[in-house]
């Protein structure tokens, strides 16, 4: 059987959405509390056994790779001040056993371009593909669910949840033969509301079949000019069983500012040590 060993990180996006705060930083080293959105999600994909993470960067982006890297000045500093416990933090955010690998996307030509830049590192294998600014929190993690569903059908799985109907422009829409796992019938971009063929949303969690890259290369532009990863996994489920999970979890979409104040709260309120306090200061508002 072959097992999911690589994850591939897209941060390459502008991040627009977010300016100021993304003009010369990436959105996915916007903190919730006190750990960036691109940790949370190489956690995630630490859970779920997966041990080459390939981030796919763009400019203003160094600072990711720092933040995995070793950081001398800052480890040698915390020594010399016995900040011993904060030493362990910072040399433990990446375990010992992973491999971090950064590829350049040139342009920031869609997500279906960003994952195409992939595939020399990932090859004939199946991967997964984190959107970290889905944050989605739940034990086990999405991802861990997922490589589950992979191990046992053998096939792409895409992570699913259902959205308000009048919210489906802003994702890619399946539909499914109505299984749990459902098999993708189609997939269809950013359709209006009464248009799509369900309210069943892809949001950022992948397990794809290598295959994918075949289909990306052929891909045309698309919505909003961009190579659209949902064109290419369209044309994927006309050759290959695609499933649709349903995971479990609840989902902060932090690309939007609504769903990162939303985050920010809720994992503020269980942080070990200031959610009691923290808490408290939102029942006193
Ligand atoms: P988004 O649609 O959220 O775009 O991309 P964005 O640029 O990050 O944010 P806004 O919409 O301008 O505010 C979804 C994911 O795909 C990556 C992004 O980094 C994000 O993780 N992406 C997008 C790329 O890596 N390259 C691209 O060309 C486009």
């Amino acid at each position: 059987m072959t097992q999911v060993r690589k994850c591939v990180f897209p941060v390459a996006g502008m991040g627009s959405r977010f300016l100021p705060a993304t003009k010369a930083s990436p959105k996915e080293m916007m903190p919730v509390v006190d750990k960036p959105l691109i940790q949370y999600a190489v956690e995630e994909a630490v859970a779920a056994g997966i041990t080459d993470m390939i981030f796919i960067t763009g400019r203003n982006k160094r600072s990711i790779e720092d933040h995995f890297d070793k950081a001398y000045e800052v480890e040698a500093e915390l020594a010399a001040r016995g900040k011993l416990e904060l030493l362990e933090l910072v040399q433990g955010i990446i375990p010992k056993h992973i491999n971090c690998i950064y590829i350049r996307q040139p342009e920031a030509l869609g997500l279906g371009h960003a994952v195409l830049c992939a595939a020399p590192v990932v090859n004939e294998e199946p991967f997964a593909i984190i959107l970290a600014d889905d944050m989605i929190d739940n034990d086990p993690a999405v991802m861990q669910q997922m490589v589950g569903v992979y191990e046992q059908h053998q096939c792409s799985v895409l992570g699913v949840e259902e959205v308000p109907r009048e919210h489906t422009r802003q994702y890619g829409i399946v539909q499914t033969d109505g299984g749990e796992p459902g098999a993708v019938r189609a997939i269809v971009e950013k359709p209006r509301p009464e248009e799509a063929p369900s309210n069943l949303a892809v949001v950022g969690r992948y397990i794809l079949s290598p295959r994918i890259f075949h289909h990306l290369a052929s891909v045309q532009a698309g919505a909003g000019g961009e190579i659209q990863l949902t064109d290419g996994i369209a044309a994927l489920l006309k050759e290959e069983k695609v499933l649709a999970y349903r995971f479990k979890g609840v989902r902060y979409d932090c690309g939007s500012k609504l769903g990162y104040l939303q985050a920010m709260v809720a994992y503020g309120q269980k942080h070990p040590e200031v959610g009691a306090a923290f808490s408290a200061y939102l029942k006193s508002l």
